[in-house]
């Protein structure tokens, strides 16, 4: 269980902040998340400039239950309630048809939108006293790390957020993974916290999963959840070798030191062992990136775990970070 320091009283003024077209930084099992009453288009307005993202990238709307489903999304099929059912609260989004409580503002202009119950304690008391949708992307700036603390919102948001949730550290650590199903045969957008398998589990048949989480494309990859420090990924054997030979070229590296090397001395200027375990590997991932750039790191080498179970979104982050920087 999260280490919770939001007490009553502040969970009553966020929703005061709320309704009164205020943002409020809000934990969720995830990310934290920069959210906003979904239905009042100027706070939306302002959770897009405090980002600095463009208004077409649409933002996911958090509900208290799957009882308000219908009234945020249009002719649900099946499949998308099999889903909620299964896996709410909890780390997965439905992109559903746009109903009737869902503004444009919104979803950036589309007749989808996207929809999750946030499985933390914190999120749904603030959603139950609330009593509507909050829009809510990650509370970080546009393409930088997602916040996994509610230190790292106040560090990186300051004074452009109204009130700060305090809710401990998010227990996933990477955001939820985003679904179509829009129609019977839904498709993983985003790979995050419910993995492929347990989602295949429910539907009882394979998932599509975009072609981009599994293949790297040079240039094609907007760079995404990056810190400041260069991104490079090599084969996991490789990782100390290169990151020794970039530290005597003149870099600061730091270094992802996979599992089986965890013993290794290496001449860096900074060391993160990964974790064994996909569980704490993604949760500890924006942590480990966000220490390295703190640590004045101008380089880090990683390589990517197994695409599998929580493996496949981890190594979709580390591909985006590496991805190249819109200039
Ligand atoms: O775990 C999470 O999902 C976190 C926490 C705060 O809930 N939120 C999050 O939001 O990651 P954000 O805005 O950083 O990412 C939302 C993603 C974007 O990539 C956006 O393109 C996609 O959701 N999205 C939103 N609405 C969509 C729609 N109608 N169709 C397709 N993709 C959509
Ligand atoms: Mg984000």
């Amino acid at each position: 269980m999260a280490r919770v320091t939001a007490t009553t009283s502040d969970i009553e003024k966020a929703a005061g902040v709320l309704r009164a077209g205020g943002l409020v930084a809000i934990p969720t099992e995830t990310v934290y998340g920069l959210g906003a009453n979904a239905e009042d288009p100027s706070a939306v307005t302002r959770v897009f400039q405090v980002k600095g993202r463009p208004p077409s990238h649409p933002l996911i709307v958090h509900i208290g239950g799957v009882e308000h489903l219908d009234a945020w999304g249009e002719d649900v099929p099946a499949t998308a309630r099999l889903l909620a059912e299964r896996f709410w609260p909890g780390p997965l989004t439905l992109v559903l048809r746009r109903g009737r409580r869902a503004p444009l503002e919104v979803t950036g202009g589309l007749e989808t939108v996207a929809v999750r119950v946030p499985d933390h304690p914190v999120a749904l008391a603030l959603l139950s006293t609330f009593g509507g949708g909050v829009a809510a992307p990650s509370a970080n700036r546009f393409g930088s790390v997602s916040p996994t603390t509610a230190q790292h919102v106040r560090v990186e948001l300051g004074d452009a957020v109204d009130f700060v949730l305090d809710g401990g550290p998010c227990e996933v650590g990477v955001e939820s993974t985003i679904v179509d199903a829009t129609g019977d045969t839904p498709s993983i957008l985003r790979p995050g916290g419910v993995t492929r398998e347990d989602l295949e589990a429910v539907l009882g048949r394979p998932l599509a999963v975009p072609a981009t989480s599994r293949v790297r494309v040079p240039g094609q990859h907007p760079s995404h959840y990056a810190p400041r420090a260069r991104v490079v990924l090599v084969e996991p054997e490789k990782v100390i070798a290169e990151a020794e030979l970039a530290q005597e070229l003149g870099h600061q590296v730091g270094v992802f030191v996979p599992p089986a090397l965890a013993d290794t001395v290496v001449k860096a200027h900074a060391v993160v062992t990964v974790p064994g375990s996909m569980a704490a590997y993604a949760h500890g991932l924006y942590g480990f990136l966000r220490e390295l750039d703190q640590r004045g790191c101008d380089l880090i080498i990683a390589s990517l775990p197994v695409e599998e179970g929580l493996g496949l979104a981890i190594a979709n982050r580390l591909r985006r970070a590496a991805g190249p920087r819109p200039s």
